[in-house]
């Protein structure tokens, strides 16, 4: 699909952001885990989620969706029990979803049936050797070429690990605890650094026991987990897409309502506070452990900024978007440490840096991030993206502030993460 992207002259108004893409998945993983009913409100309905439903209903779980009498939508999921999933009858595909394929394979790894997982393209280039190695220590038996999907996972018993992660992966170390519920005794993990802590959060509020200080988690097994009911809140990393656009379009003033606000994932927003952002939090709450708030993002001038270290898993998900904000500000924003863009859903390093270029930034690529010099005025151009659903999201934010139309090629991969994302920007005009 081909979407026109035409410059804005103010963005004004009130939104609600779909839910996060992280609960959303756990939340059906949990839920399909545990005994009796789960209802997961302002669940996120993009392709990646979707694929996790379709994997746990091949197992036997049942599913649905309805509109309750407040006219939200509910997912509901009747639990089979942590020992209650049944053999797939055909290869799992999880598609485009990295998380779906990695957290997945935690629990597959405990099952007492063989399966096989698979993705698309793009998946299937992506590293999954970061997973087979812990499972594989626990006692897994996986059949991965190359460390790449397809993966053959077998029947195993698992037991105990202490493991010191390489990367900072909330995808590795969740798989490691969900895999620890099947397993003789707890697993120990170290963390290089912290990464978002869902896994943890959830776990526990399902009845698990993950006990969490510092980088050192610590998971247990358990006999069962029990059905509760969830709020998602609006997914940070999509918000990332419109405070970015409130803070670029001279005017702008953009709420976004009951937008997660973890810690482990509001790095963006100490970031472009350090560039000089006005972005304020109101209305905080808490939904099943985690944070959420009203975000009001307003146009600012921006300068640039040194981003690196421990802040990178923090806003992992968000380079793409902060780079384009980085194109603006004035000064040099360095951005290093994020050796892991490159094995995204595309080379972020390398994706970003094109696509940027394409439409007249002054960037450069680095072995670990990007260099980028601001101010530049963008003149629109016609995007690929290369099913990455944020860089097509990145490249419609871009074409807010370009001169002439943005034309993105291939823009039905936002329905990955954020499904009515281009009509959220038609109402906001
Ligand atoms: C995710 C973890 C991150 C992030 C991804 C979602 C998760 O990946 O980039 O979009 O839900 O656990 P890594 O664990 O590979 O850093």
């Amino acid at each position: 699909m081909r979407t026109v992207v035409t410059p804005a002259r103010k963005l004004i108004g009130e939104i609600d952001i779909p839910g996060d893409k992280s609960i959303s998945h756990r939340a059906v993983m949990l839920g399909s885990l545990a005994k009796g009913t789960t209802r997961i409100k302002h669940f996120l309905t993009g392709e990646d989620c979707l694929n996790t439903i379709r994997a746990f209903e091949s197992m036997g779980v049942d599913i649905l969706t309805e509109v309750n009498s407040d006219n939200e939508t509910e997912v509901i999921i009747r639990g089979k029990g942590l020992r209650g999933l049944k053999e797939p009858s055909s290869v799992i595909n999880v598609g485009n979803s990295g998380t779906t394929a990695r957290l997945l394979s935690g629990i597959l790894a405990g099952q007492t049936f063989g399966s096989v997982l698979d993705g698309d393209a793009s998946l299937r280039r992506r590293p999954m050797g970061r997973v087979v190695e812990p499972l594989s220590m626990m006692g897994a038996k996986i059949e991965a070429d190359n460390g790449k999907l397809p993966m053959n996972i077998h029947a195993s018993v698992l037991k105990s690990i202490e493991y010191r992660m390489p990367v900072a992966s909330a995808q590795v170390k969740s798989a490691i605890m969900l895999a620890a519920l099947y397993a003789q005794s707890p697993a120990l993990i170290h963390q290089s650094s912290m990464s978002r802590d869902h896994t943890e959060i959830m776990m526990n509020y399902f009845g698990g026991r993950v006990e969490a200080s510092d980088l050192v988690i610590r998971a247990y097994p358990a006999d069962e987990l029990y059905g509760r009911d969830l709020y998602v809140p609006g997914d940070i990393s999509s918000a990332a897409f419109f405070i970015t656009a409130a803070l670029l379009v001279p005017g702008s003033r953009i709420t976004m309502t009951r937008v997660g606000i973890n810690p482990t994932r509001t790095g963006i927003l100490d970031i472009y506070r350090q560039m000089g952002a006005d972005i304020i939090i109101e209305n905080i709450d808490n939904a099943n452990g985690e944070p959420m708030g009203d975000i009001t993002a307003t146009y600012s001038p921006l300068n640039g900024v040194e981003i690196g270290g421990a802040v990178i898993p923090r806003l992992i998900d968000e380079i793409p978007i902060i780079a384009l904000a980085a194109t603006q500000a004035h000064g040099t924003t360095v951005i290093r440490d994020a050796a892991e863009l490159k094995v995204k859903e595309s080379n972020r390093i390398d994706t970003v840096v094109r696509t940027l270029r394409t439409l007249g930034a002054d960037i450069e690529a680095t072995e670990d991030g990007m260099i980028i010099h601001g101010p530049t005025p963008l003149t629109g151009n016609v995007i690929a993206c290369g099913m990455d659903h944020r860089i097509a999201m990145m490249a419609a934010i871009a074409g807010l502030i370009a001169r002439d139309r943005t034309i993105i090629d291939d823009s039905q991969w936002v329905d990955i993460s954020f499904p009515g994302f281009f009509s959220i920007i038609e109402k906001l005009r």
